[in-house]
């Protein structure tokens, strides 16, 4: 798999350049723009994304099912996790918080936003990344997220080219989908794990209608985060995740 990169000065939001893209190329496509007017986050949210941060959007065309497309979250971000942990020096702390946030040093400085249009015959997948590269939005009371935010120069002094870091992100997502397609979710899961953020702690799971409270045991074979409470286990399939 070889990408095709797109660089824009401008855009609402790279990951709708992509969905709208997708109906003219069936070539795996990154489309990073140097700043983004209306970047949308998960659940609504908007994702601030000031000039020196990475917005880019991973675009491909996949004949699978819905709940395979899905666990892209995870490939993603074990790709970028990759390829910030090749810039940053060991004494810095890079975990994942489930499903496909990314943390340095405990605050979060990646967002993954994935997203799919049906062609024919095909889904075109949107893979969405926003890294605070640079600096770390101020964010408003509505739309405070769970986990303080940081940047990587923030917490490592660490200056990183966008453009240039779209590559390396490139690279390591065509290694982490060719293992995934031949050795499939159960390395992806296992991988994933051992980065986890606070696998086996207690943690909070807050879904528009139930919060639970549990220990924060694994994930299955569909990605569902996995917490037991007095020995009973709870699957979920999609929820905010509090550490405190
Ligand atoms: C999150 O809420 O954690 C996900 C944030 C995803 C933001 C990225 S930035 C590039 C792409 N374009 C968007 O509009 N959103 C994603």
């Amino acid at each position: 798999m070889e990408f095709d990169f797109v660089y824009l000065d401008e855009a609402e939001s790279t990951n709708s350049e992509a969905l709208k893209l997708a109906n003219f190329t069936d070539k795996p496509t990154f489309i990073i723009a140097k700043k983004q007017t209306n970047g949308r986050g998960r659940i609504d949210r908007l994702w601030a994304d000031p000039v020196g941060n990475f917005s880019g959007s991973i675009l491909i065309k996949i004949d699978e099912d819905l709940q395979n497309l899905a666990l892209r979250s995870f490939v993603t971000a074990l790709s970028v996790f990759d390829a910030i942990d090749q810039k940053i020096g060991k004494e810095h702390v890079l975990t994942i918080k489930w499903p496909n946030d990314i943390l340095l040093n405990g605050k979060k400085i990646c967002g993954i936003l994935l997203e799919t249009k049906n062609l024919h015959h095909v889904t075109a997948l949107v893979i969405g990344i926003g890294i605070n590269l640079l600096s770390t939005p101020k964010l408003n009371e509505a739309h405070r997220v769970t986990t303080e935010p940081g940047s990587i120069f923030g917490e490592t002094g660490i200056k990183l080219d966008p453009l240039n870091f779209s590559e390396l992100i490139a690279h390591h997502y065509v290694l982490r989908e060719n293992q995934f397609r031949t050795m499939g979710f159960s390395k992806i899961r296992e991988i994933w794990m051992a980065r986890a953020a606070k696998l086996g702690a207690k943690i909070k799971a807050r879904t528009p209608n139930f919060e639970y409270q549990g220990k924060f045991d694994s994930i299955d074979e569909k990605g569902q985060l996995i917490i037991i409470n007095n020995g009973e286990k709870k699957k979920i399939a999609a929820a905010e995740i509090f550490f405190k």
